[in-house]
């Protein structure tokens, strides 16, 4: 769909074609498209998968890393990881807010999560097996997560591009904190020094999955960047993040369990050996290793918070001014 002309876009959604190419005509001038304003059904559709599927990535990835605040090294460390976890909350927030504004509710996102309907990002489908993981997520899985949000604060839906100008600020903070751990401990004492190579080795792959299937397997990039919702693809994103970390990475005296990866002179780009798609897809259908375990915790948290909903509902309906 991508490149096609807009009389042929309009038959094959069932639209009006003067309505779209009005939409289309204000996304090229840079226009933000507003939550009452004329939109193609798959745009708000589209919007609506990624968007919730966003915020569902924000929670689900509270547990990975709230896992280890009772087990921080210290208090400093503590506080540090506490307030990103409770950032990620907050970005969650954020954008069932920005869902909503297209229609969808709270509780049919919930619902879509809840039963496996929904997805969320692979990485959060991996255990987080010594402290130092810590300061891996941070650099490595926030720092991807801001190449990818950096470009969606640019994107062309107002309410969710305000979203991830605050939110990147935050991620901003998760991923320096990160870096100073990795940092810190890969010149730290030999204990140290493995902890940190192991925690790299095991988050690598499943990192660089992150920016999703190559270009050419992607089945939504075409309407998304057509529609000025993504403005830069998986593989131009994931060779960002690769060529930023890899020198950063191996100053710090950090193997990457890459035997192919190599620089390339003529492009300037890091190149990488081929990433096991296999595992991506297992780990998307719900066969990572930390899947089940993860949903049987959101399970759990939101049975154990519906009498706060409850007792919401029950505070406002007796404060309504309608009683
Ligand atoms: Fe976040
Ligand atoms: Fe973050």
């Amino acid at each position: 769909m991508y490149g096609a002309d807009v009389e042929q876009v309009a038959i094959e959604l069932n639209e009006d074609p003067q309505k779209l190419a009005d939409f289309e005509a204000r996304i090229a001038r840079g226009e933000k498209i507003e939550p009452g304003d004329w939109m193609p059904a798959e745009y708000r559709r589209q919007l609506i998968r990624m968007i919730s599927q966003h915020a569902h990535s924000e929670v689900v990835g509270m547990l990975p890393e709230g896992a280890w605040i009772t087990r921080a090294p210290n208090l400093r460390r503590k506080l540090i990881l506490l307030a990103k976890v409770q950032d990620e909350a907050g970005h969650g927030q954020y954008l069932y807010h920005a869902a909503e504004t297209l229609g969808a509710t709270r509780e049919e996102m919930l619902d879509a999560l809840l039963t496996g309907k929904a997805k969320y990002s692979s990485i959060f489908n991996y255990p987080t097996l010594n402290w130092t993981d810590i300061g891996t997520i941070g650099w490595l899985v926030d720092g991807a997560a801001i190449l990818n949000q950096t470009m969606l604060a640019r994107c062309s839906y107002g309410p969710y591009s305000r979203a991830m100008v605050r939110i990147c600020m935050e991620e901003n903070f998760h991923k320096k904190q990160g870096q100073e751990m990795v940092i810190r401990y890969s010149q730290g004492s030999a204990r140290q020094r493995q902890m940190i190579q192991d925690a790299i080795t095991r988050w690598w792959w499943p990192t660089l999955m992150m920016f999703g299937p190559h270009d050419a397997d992607s089945p939504n990039s075409g309407v998304l960047i057509r529609w000025g919702i993504k403005t830069r693809t998986n593989d131009e994103l994931r060779q960002d993040f690769i060529n930023q970390l890899v020198p950063d990475l191996q100053a710090c005296g950090i193997q990457l369990p890459d035997p192919d990866l190599r620089y390339d002179e003529q492009s300037g780009n890091w190149q990488i050996g081929e990433i096991d798609w296999d595992e991506f897809w297992r780990v998307i259908k719900g066969d990572g290793p930390m899947n089940a375990e993860r949903m049987a915790a959101r399970r759990k948290a939101h049975d154990d918070g519906l009498w706060v909903r409850e007792a919401l509902s029950a505070y406002a309906e007796k404060h309504s001014p309608l009683n």
